[in-house]
């Protein structure tokens, strides 16, 4: 995936392009590239990495034209290189792409044969071509529309061409993609974040839409050509301003945020002077509801497994949960009864968002638990939960997560007292918890003495598990999805009491294992499963909760005490020390700690 902007005015364009790819760079930092047609001819600058390795080449000052694509890339086909940076061009027309042309392979042959030549390995240029291609006999619109019909997979386009010097066209199937209005020029971005310098009037394009952008007017078009009329949207005008402040990297600051996101959270649904939580506006009867479906990726993926949890034991609803990547390609057994819930951070990654489309499709009730509430996912969902944690940067995602699980706990909470399947007294007792549980998570976010020189036998190890039960299970995979992420030290995280089918066979002297293990139900059975890898060798790093009762165990290597509070949400104390140990492990490396190898923050393709 990745981002593109576009924009037609009467003033040279390039550097606010450049200053919208920053903002981009969230969808992909492979390499960045821009177009811009000048004195009858398209320029090109393209370069390998970071928008700045692109800001820092000498020609882009001088560039000149008041009209421009531009674009940052996530690679999928071909290497992250500054050949396949986009924008692609002929010597007609110029493109950038967000998305993945699946039948590019074909496309390529039929245009080699027409005598087309390729410079890049991407699956982008098949679409230059088959525009010039088309150019050759038909007007504009017609080579546009007809180019699009041959296309198969997704994408979001930004074209611009030699001989029409005063318009940029835009085109959506699957991406996401927002025309945007400004004073006597006019924008084409991957999303709103991206023109939220320029404009707070956007117009989101539907699949199988395009457009042709001026510099004083914009038109749209359904599939077959026929030109639509479309509504204008007025976003928020301020634009929020985020930065490190005195820390070293975002992801630094967001661990340390988690308190305030906690804080907004409960502000927002806890209702403190009656003792109650309000979930406005929420479309059904609670009969109508008898199971619910939770529905995410990666860490909004882990969310949904620690919600499962907690909505088994707080609410009689059948709870299933899916990776969006899965359920969308399934035969799902939809139920009319069913409450199906996306969740995301960005709302806009592509896999959750076509599972969200097809329960649309299906009509089911969709509710998204987002933090981005102007995102996709957002739009298209019957009811939205926001999770009010402010902006994220850093790609491995930490407050998020601590906001999804917070808004689903409290979700579960709710539809259990309204099911009457927990009792009032014990709702109010969980309600009394909560509130105190951002001062826990700061408390707790003091108490990182140890995890720095911790670090530092998990960077020299060949690899690591984490290991949890019950409610610390998926706090287990997400503590190993941190380290990989951010470390690239190979982690797995297992149900504790799995080991013995098949993982024990990888501990060895001195590989170090996370074992989660707080004062909770499943407090012994972890002990006993964490005896089992220390008998063979693992380096265990335990972390449980504070508890005046000593640890009933021998031989760890080292223990790591949270706050302590009810079981339900000890998930929250426990994430913290995983996250630490995630950062300093490659902040000792000195990886790229809020960019990843190979990542990005929102993923836009399948
Ligand atoms: C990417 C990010 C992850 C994130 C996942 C889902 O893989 O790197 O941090 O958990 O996408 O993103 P979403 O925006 O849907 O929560």
């Amino acid at each position: 995936m990745c981002g593109i902007i576009g924009i037609n005015s009467n003033r040279p364009v390039s550097a606010s392009i450049i200053n919208s790819l920053k903002k981009l760079e969230y969808r992909g930092y492979d390499s960045a590239g821009i177009a811009t047609l000048s004195k009858g001819l398209i320029n090109e600058i393209k370069s390998e990495g970071r928008v700045d390795n692109l800001e820092k080449n000498s020609l882009i000052k001088n560039m000149e034209g008041t009209i421009g694509i531009g674009h940052v890339r996530w690679a999928t086909h071909g290497a992250a290189n500054s050949l396949n940076a986009h924008p692609h061009s002929s010597q007609n027309v110029s493109v950038v792409h967000n998305g993945i042309i699946e039948n590019s392979t074909i496309l390529k042959k039929f245009l080699i044969n027409k005598g087309h030549k390729f410079k890049s390995q991407t699956d982008t240029e098949v679409i230059v071509h088959l525009i010039t291609e088309h150019l050759k006999s038909e007007d504009m619109i017609s080579s546009i529309t007809k180019t699009l019909k041959q296309l198969h997979g997704s994408f979001a386009l930004g074209i611009i061409f030699k001989d029409k010097p005063d318009l940029i066209v835009g085109a959506r199937r699957g991406s996401p993609l927002a025309v945007g209005y400004g004073p006597n020029e006019n924008y084409l971005g991957s999303d709103s974040y991206a023109l939220k310098s320029m404009t707070n009037k956007v117009t989101y394009l539907n699949d199988g839409e395009f457009c042709i952008i001026k510099k004083d007017y914009v038109e749209f078009f359904n599939e077959g050509g026929t030109k639509i009329n479309k509504k204008v949207l007025e976003l928020s005008s301020e634009e929020e301003k985020y930065d490190k402040g005195d820390y070293k990297h975002f992801m630094a600051k967001e661990i340390e945020e988690q308190p305030t996101t906690l804080k907004n959270g409960i502000k927002e649904y806890v209702d403190t002077s009656n003792n109650d939580i309000n979930i406005y506006n929420f479309p059904w009867k609670i009969n109508e509801i008898s199971s619910i479906t939770l529905i995410g990726c990666g860490t909004a993926y882990h969310s949904c497994l620690m919600a499962k949890y907690w909505f088994e034991e707080l609410t009689s609803l059948d709870v299933n949960i899916d990776i969006a990547s899965e359920f969308r390609y399934r035969k799902n057994r939809f139920k009319k009864e069913c409450l199906y819930v996306f969740v995301s951070q960005s709302g806009e990654t592509a896999d959750t968002f076509a599972a969200l489309d097809l329960c649309k499709k299906n009509n089911m009730k969709t509710c998204a638990v987002v933090n981005v509430i102007e995102s996709s996912i957002a739009r298209d969902s019957d009811f939205v939960l926001p999770i009010h944690c402010g902006t994220e940067i850093g790609v491995a995602s930490t407050k998020a997560f601590l906001g999804q699980i917070l808004i689903l706990y409290i979700l579960a909470l709710k539809l259990g007292l309204l099911k009457n399947d927990i009792e009032r007294n014990l709702f109010l007792e969980k309600l009394k918890d909560l509130k105190e549980l951002p001062k826990l998570v700061e408390q707790t976010l003091m108490t990182d003495n140890k995890i720095q020189s911790i670090s530092t036998t998990f960077n020299e190890a060949k690899g690591s598990m984490f290991l949890g039960r019950g409610f610390s299970f998926p706090i287990a995979l997400e503590g190993a999805l941190k380290l990989k992420e951010l470390s690239y030290i190979h982690a797995e995280g297992y149900p504790a009491g799995e080991m013995k089918h098949g993982p024990l066979a990888l501990i060895e002297e001195g590989m170090p294992v996370v074992v989660l293990a707080p004062r909770d139900n499943y407090y012994k059975k972890t002990i006993s499963n964490m005896q089992e890898v220390i008998a063979r060798g693992a380096k265990v790093l335990l972390i449980t909760n504070k508890s005046k009762d000593e640890i009933i165990s021998e031989n760890i290597w080292e223990t790591i005490e949270v706050e302590s509070t009810n079981d339900d949400l000890l998930p929250f104390l426990l994430t913290i020390p995983l996250q630490k140990l995630a950062y300093y492990s490659a902040l000792k490396k000195g990886f790229d700690i809020d960019k990843p190898r190979n990542l990005a923050k929102s993923v836009t393709v399948e």
